[in-house]
C-alpha cells in the first residue's frame, strides 16, 4: 500500500471514531450540538488523533484506550478553530472547505459550541477508565491533556498571538517562539505524549517524544504561515491573508520565505531523528512527520 492510501484509511478509522463519540443531536441542547458536530465533522487533515495513534503504535501500544483520547483532542482542536475564527479573534468566514461555525450558528452558538465541545473531550477521554489499560497512565495522559490545553499551552499562546498583533517589528524572534510553540507545538505534543504514556513509555521516552513534538509543532505552523502568503483558499479550505489582514507577525514577516522553509524542514529532519534515536520503528509515523513539510493544506 502506498503512503497516500495508507493516510486515507486512518483518516476514515479516526473519523468512524469521532462518530462513535460525538453527542447525539437531541434536547434543549439540540442547536449547541449540531454547532459541535457541524465543526468536528467538516473534515480536516485528523493531525493530532493520527500523531497520538502513530505514537501509541510506536511503542507497541494495541489497546482501545487510546481513542476517547484521540476524539477528545481532535474536539479540542476543534474548539480552538472555532473560537480562533470568531470575529473578536481573526474573524475569518472559511474553515475546513465550509463557513465557519458562527456564520453558520452565529455567534453566541459558536461560543457555546466551542465551551461545549472542551468540555466533552474530557468527558470523552474519561470513557477510557471504562476500558482495560492501566489507570495509572490514563491519569498522566488526561494531565498532560489538561495541561497543554490550556493558560501554559494553546490558551497561553492564543493569547500572546492576539497581544502581538499590531506590536509590528516589536515582535522578536523569542516572542514568536512562545507563540508558535504555546498555539501550535502545544497540542501536538500532548497527542504524541498521550500516544506514548499509553503505550506505557519510560519518562526519558516521553521527554524525547515532548522535543519531537515539539519541533514538528514548529514547523507545521511555519508551514500555516507560508500557506497563508502562497496558497489559495480553494486549497486551504480556508482564506489566505489572514495573517497579514490581522497584522501578524509570522514566521514568513520575520525571515522571509525562504528562511521560513529551511527552517522548517531543518526542524522536521531533527524531529525524525530524534525518533530514529529512540529504536523503535513506524515507518508511516516517519513518511507522515516528513509529508508534513511540503504539505499543500
Ligand atoms: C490549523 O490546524 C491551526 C493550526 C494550528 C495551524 P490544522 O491545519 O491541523 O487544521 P485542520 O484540522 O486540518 O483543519
Ligand atoms: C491558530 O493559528 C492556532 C490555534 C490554536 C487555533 P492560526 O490562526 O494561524 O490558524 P489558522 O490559520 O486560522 O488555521
Ligand atoms: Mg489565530
Ligand atoms: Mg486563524
Ligand atoms: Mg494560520
Amino acid at each position: 500500500m502506498n503512503f497516500k492510501e495508507e493516510l486515507q484509511n486512518r483518516v476514515e478509522h479516526i473519523e468512524t471514531i469521532l462518530q462513535e463519540y460525538l453527542p447525539n443531536e437531541e434536547g434543549w441542547q439540540k442547536s449547541v450540538i449540531e454547532a459541535m458536530n457541524y465543526s468536528v465533522l467538516a473534515g480536516g487533515k485528523r493531525l493530532r488523533p493520527m500523531l497520538m495513534e502513530e505514537t501509541y503504535r510506536l511503542f507497541g501500544g494495541q489497546g482501545k484506550e487510546i481513542e476517547p483520547f484521540m476524539a477528545a483532542i481532535e474536539m479540542i482542536h476543534t474548539y480552538s478553530l472555532v473560537h480562533d475564527d470568531l470575529p473578536a479573534m481573526d474573524n475569518d468566514e472559511y474553515r475546513r472547505g465550509r463557513k465557519t461555525t458562527h456564520v453558520v450558528y452565529g455567534e453566541a452558538m459558536a461560543i457555546l459550541a466551542g465551551d461545549g465541545l472542551l468540555n466533552y473531550a474530557f468527558e470523552t477521554a474519561l470513557k477510557s477508565f471504562e476500558m482495560d489499560g492501566n489507570a495509572q497512565s490514563k491519569a498522566q495522559a488526561l494531565t498532560v491533556l489538561a495541561r497543554k490545553a490550556g493558560i501554559y499551552g494553546m490558551i497561553g499562546g492564543q493569547t500572546a498571538d492576539i497581544e502581538a498583533e499590531n506590536l509590528g517589528d516589536k515582535v522578536t524572534q523569542e516572542h514568536l517562539m512562545f507563540i508558535h510553540a504555546h498555539k501550535t507545538s502545544a497540542l501536538i505534543e500532548a497527542a504524541m505524549m498521550i500516544g506514548a504514556i499509553l503505550a506505557g513509555a519510560d519518562d526519558r521516552q516521553i521527554a524525547e517524544v515532548e522535543k519531537a513534538a515539539y519541533e514538528i509543532g514548529i514547523a507545521f505552523q511555519i508551514q500555516d504561515d507560508i500557506l497563508d502568503v502562497t496558497s489559495t483558499a480553494e486549497e486551504l479550505g480556508k482564506p489566505i491573508g489572514s495573517d497579514a489582514k490581522n497584522h501578524k507577525t509570522t514566521y514568513v514577516t520575520l525571515k522571509g520565505l525562504d528562511e521560513a522553509q529551511k527552517e522548517q524542514r531543518e526542524l522536521s529532519e531533527h524531529a525524525v531523528d530524534t525518533i530514529r534515536n529512540m529504536g523503535y520503528t513506524n515507518d508511516f509515523l516517519m513518511e507522515l512527520i516528513t509529508s508534513l513539510v511540503t504539505r499543500q493544506k
